[in-house]
């Protein structure tokens, strides 16, 4: 099952890295709420100029907006499923309103109403467009289009002021002849100038702060507060988790992996701007926003998806696969017959992925092993290294937390060294990694930018 990837029926969402295709730039996510007003019909244009141009748009409109442009109109136009109230959320579990409000690197609102832009700086949410204003993390960039004199009215000119100070990019709409006759500011501008605004945006674009983050954790004086996107243009693989490798329908073999690490680093990966495909085991844990994620049981289903999400810049190994698997699962529950005798337990074999992904004519330019350890960390990590072929080992000193611990003390081994950091919370081993990655990528395989 993939999740994160949206509605099943879209074909947008599903990219390529999920399709196993070539890489792409990562394509910039808007999600566009699109407010009542006769401007509205212009939002239709935008969102043909932004898909033209390979963004992913997702369209949240009003009851207002509803009178000037249909819902259909634009899920064709989008490619995608398009929001209008509350209740189209109807299943949390499908995409709740703060994964909606979050899975976007920008949220554009365009027409803004003199009504929404006053409710964006009350902090009022009372319908789905406005919770979501409020429930994002995301850079806002407002396209405000309504009548000259709302326009110049002192509350309007006030709520401006204030959404500014907040941090909201408020375009200047353009100034002509209104639909209601009158002449002034208060059009929207163009669609070209929106989508410009909208580049320039992104480019601008900090990665968010995360909303719980341990007031210890600004406090780790190798913790770079994260107000870039080191990662943007990136494509990376991360495996979580444990496997489940079947004995029957009812029984399987484990080890007690929590997913937790790998999730933060998925999580971290996001923040820093990169496209993240999560292969995760089976571990009960939300997605991280932003991230495509593929379920898995087993070691070969994970060496499968491996493969189909390849190629990628940066794979980063942080599963802990079973070693073995049943040679021969039994296709029913295997039951106890009295006897005393115990049934006969065959064990094969399971893939290594990291090291056959080291093999790979579409080796990652940057492959990352993870090694728990409780003795002779480095040594043994080194070891591993060679054994993996792999570029770095993050080693993870387990003595004194076991798996499932909300910290760790890691070790990154490579040819160049070992850096050893400080025990820290899982958030901030995977922050500080995700700048080490940066680095290191930027180094050995730096990206054209402008
Ligand atoms: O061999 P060991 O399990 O200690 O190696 C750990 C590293 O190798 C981790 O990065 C883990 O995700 C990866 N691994 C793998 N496939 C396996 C076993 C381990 O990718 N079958």
């Amino acid at each position: 099952m993939r999740e994160g990837d949206g509605d099943e029926s879209n074909p947008v969402d599903r990219r390529p890295l999920a399709a196993g295709l070539p890489p792409l730039m990562p394509a910039p996510r808007i999600l566009l709420i699109i407010g009542g007003g006769i401007a509205a019909y212009k939002s239709i244009e935008l969102v043909r100029l932004l898909r033209k141009a390979g963004y992913v748009v997702r369209c949240v409109i009003t009851r207002a907006g509803e009178q000037f442009v249909t819902p259909l109109t634009l899920a064709a136009l989008s490619e995608n499923k398009v929001y209008t109230n509350l209740f189209d959320l109807k299943d949390e579990v499908e995409m709740g309103h703060i994964q909606l409000s979050r899975e976007a690197d920008l949220v554009v609102v365009a027409p803004a109403t003199a009504d929404l832009l006053a409710k964006m700086a009350g902090g009022i949410a009372d319908d789905l467009a406005t919770t979501l204003l409020l429930a994002t993390d995301k850079p806002v960039l407002a396209a405000p289009a309504m009548n000259v004199r709302m326009w110049l009215h002192a509350a309007t000119r006030r709520n401006i002021t204030t959404l500014r100070g907040d941090g909201v990019t408020v375009m200047e709409p353009d100034e002509g002849e209104m639909a209601c006759g009158e002449y002034g500011p208060g059009r929207l501008p163009e669609p070209a100038a929106i989508k410009e605004a909208i580049d320039a945006a992104l480019a601008n674009a900090p990665a968010p702060v995360p909303l719980a983050a341990p007031a210890t954790l600004a406090d780790q004086p190798d913790f770079a507060p994260a107000n870039r996107r080191p990662l943007y243009g990136r494509r990376i693989l991360i495996t979580a988790g444990p496997t489940h490798e079947p004995i029957d329908p009812v029984r399987y073999i484990a080890n007690r992996s929590s997913g937790k690490q790998g999730f933060a680093i998925a999580a971290a990966a996001a923040e820093a701007g990169a496209e993240v495909l999560l292969i995760a085991g089976p571990v009960p844990l939300p997605t991280p926003p932003g991230v495509i994620r593929v379920d898995v049981e087993t070691a070969v289903e994970m060496a499968a998806e491996v493969e189909q999400g390849l190629p990628v810049d940066a794979a980063i190994m942080v599963a802990a696969v079973a070693d073995w698997r049943a040679a021969d699962a039994a296709p029913q529950k295997i039951k106890k017959d009295g006897s005393g005798q115990v049934p006969p337990l065959a064990l094969a074999e399971n893939p290594d992925i990291l090291a056959g992904l080291a093999k790979s004519s579409e080796r990652p330019t940057l492959l990352i092993g993870f090694a728990a350890e409780t003795n002779d960390v480095i040594a043994h990590a080194e070891a591993k290294l060679a054994r993996k072929g792999c570029d770095w080992i993050v080693a993870n000193d387990v003595s004194a937390d076991p798996m499932g611990g909300e910290s760790n003390r890691v070790h990154i081994v490579s040819k160049d060294g070992v850096d050893s950091w400080d025990r820290l919370p899982k958030h901030a081993v995977a922050r500080k990694l995700m700048e080490k990655i940066a680095d290191e990528l930027e180094k050995i395989a730096p990206l054209e930018r402008d």
